[in-house]
């Protein structure tokens, strides 16, 4: 290392060669700056980077960035700790470019020892990726839900300060152990269990899903999270799983009052309701009296409307207990032909007065485990639709049939259709695919919701083909009690 002014070693002390060429060899600049601002001393690296070739003023290796900028070189090197930071430097012909120093104190008293590291080209490059890395730790640090990582065998690899904060925990409780252990129920829990976050994981299929799940934190206090799991993937190859942990303490009370809002509701409507449909028919059918014309039609339309709102009601009760996996079913063995034939003999008169022909198509025998009761009310959903959303004069059939393994029971219109886009939403609650469709005969979007939930609870599943303007067709698919042995699996 050149000596400039007065950085040399204390006479009497030998100088150490061995040093002296570490310094030299070394890829980092090294700069001893005075008080004053004069670099005393530099190695080949800072030499090279800055062009300096005999004494330099700190200023000129070091340009202010602005002119009312603070001179870098009155940066103290006790101020802090010696944090690497990105600066400007500036070579012998003027070229700045970016360098990163450090800043520390020096070997005398007053002075600094100033690291420089160039970053033109790779090192650039990857002063970049520190930074992109620093960024992302960053955001995963601050984000209010909590990530963590496994590998492959389910260890943990990290935990973000959301998930330690959910957990009360620290990091080193978490990071090396496995998943099993995280938010484990304590032994001597009196509480009940739930699922584990392990159980999430192993549920999670291809390596993507999610659930709920139960964690306990530090002190043993349950806590319910919302959990999403998707693999870890770098490159081509999964590694592992990251998992988004989000507190579904609140979400579970909003549902539970939900369910206990239209619990009571639902039940509140029915009593009274029964009175006034009880009333009415009273009325109505002239055990009373006779009526004149015009109060006989008035409490003709009041009962009709009277009908609808039990209707109501009861579609509601059913998609809440279809969600909270409370409805009862009774399934036996039953044939699906029978109720295709008892479904269109039902909705004979709706679709009269529709002016729609409903007719039985192809009916073939298909046995399936299921309840008649609940399967009668998907078919009368459907069929209900097929004869509103057809035209006077169109036509709707209904037909049966089985294939190796599955029974399928299907309701076709020639209708208006569904657009492509709506396919999937139309079985979602209170969906309707036109403002206009709540009018047609108040319906109130939740009969494609209760049918599918009453399917999918059988262990089927409902499929819908439709094309605008030409009609829809909706099948009901229910697995046979007799399939045929080594029958090839379904399509899906
Ligand atoms: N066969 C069909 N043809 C055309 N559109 C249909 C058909 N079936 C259902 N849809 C569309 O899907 C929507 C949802 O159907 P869904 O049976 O759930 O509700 P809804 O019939 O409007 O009311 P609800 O059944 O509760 O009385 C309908 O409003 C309609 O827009
Ligand atoms: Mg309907």
């Amino acid at each position: 290392m050149d000596e400039d002014t007065g950085a040399a070693a204390p006479a009497g002390e030998p100088r150490d060669r061995g040093l002296e060429g570490l310094l030299a060899a070394l890829p980092l600049g090294v700069l001893v700056v005075g008080a004053q601002g004069r670099v005393h001393a530099q190695n080949d690296a800072a030499r090279a980077a800055f062009g300096l070739s005999g004494p330099a003023a700190f200023a000129d290796v070091f340009p202010r960035s602005s002119p009312d900028a603070p001179p870098f070189a009155v940066r103290r090197a006790d101020e802090a700790a010696p944090e690497p930071v990105e600066v400007v430097g500036r070579d012998a012909d003027g070229t700045t470019f970016p360098v990163e120093v450090t800043v520390s104190p020096g070997p005398r008293p007053g002075t600094s020892l100033v690291l420089t590291r160039d970053l033109r080209g790779a090192a650039r490059a990857e002063a970049e990726l520190r930074r992109q890395r620093g960024l992302t730790e960053l955001l995963l640090e601050s984000t209010t839900d909590g990530f963590l990582g496994t590998d492959r065998e389910g260890q943990v690899l990290f935990a973000n300060t959301a998930v330690r904060r959910l957990l009360r925990q620290r990091a080193s409780d978490l990071v090396g152990r496995p998943l099993a252990q995280v938010g484990r129920r304590p032994a001597d829990a009196t509480l009940p269990d739930g699922p584990a976050l392990s159980d999430v994981l192993d549920g999670s299929g291809e390596g993507a899903g999610g659930g709920r799940a139960v964690l306990w934190d530090r002190y043993g206090t349950p806590l319910s999270v919302q959990v999403a799991v998707s693999p870890l993937i770098t490159g081509e190859e999964v590694v592992g799983s990251v998992l988004t942990v989000r507190d579904a303490t609140e979400q579970e009370r909003v549902e539970e009052l939900k369910r206990q809002f239209t619990a009571v509701v639902s039940h509140e409507l029915r009593t009274p309701l029964t009175a006034i449909k009880a009333s009415l028919r009273l009325v109505t059918s002239g055990v009373l009296g006779p009526l004149p014309e015009e109060p006989a039609r008035l409490l003709r339309i009041a009962d009709e409307n009277a009908d609808r709102l039990a209707a109501l009601v009861n579609d509601i009760l059913d998609v809440e207990r279809l969600d909270a996996g409370t409805m009862p079913l009774e399934p036996e063995d039953v044939d699906l032909a029978d109720l295709a034939r008892a479904g269109v003999e039902q909705l004979e008169s709706t679709a009269v007065a529709a002016g729609v022909e409903l007719v039985l198509g192809e009916v073939g025998p298909a046995r399936v485990h299921a309840d008649p009761h609940r399967i009668a009310q998907a078919l009368t959903n459907l069929v209900g639709n097929a004869v509103k959303f057809s035209e006077a004069g169109g036509r709707v059939e209904v037909t049966c049939r089985r294939t190796a393994r599955e029974a399928r029971l299907a309701v076709r219109d020639e209708g208006r259709g569904i657009p492509h886009d709506q396919l999937e939403a139309v079985f979602d609650r209170f969906r309707q695919v036109y403002a206009s469709d709540a009018q047609r005969q108040s319906g109130s979007g939740l009969g494609l919701a209760i049918t599918k939930g009453i399917v999918e609870r059988s262990g089927g599943r409902v499929e819908l083909r439709s094309r605008p303007n030409e009609g829809s067709e909706f099948t009901v698919v229910l697995p046979l009690t007799d399939a045929e042995e080594d029958a090839p699996p379904p399509e899906p």
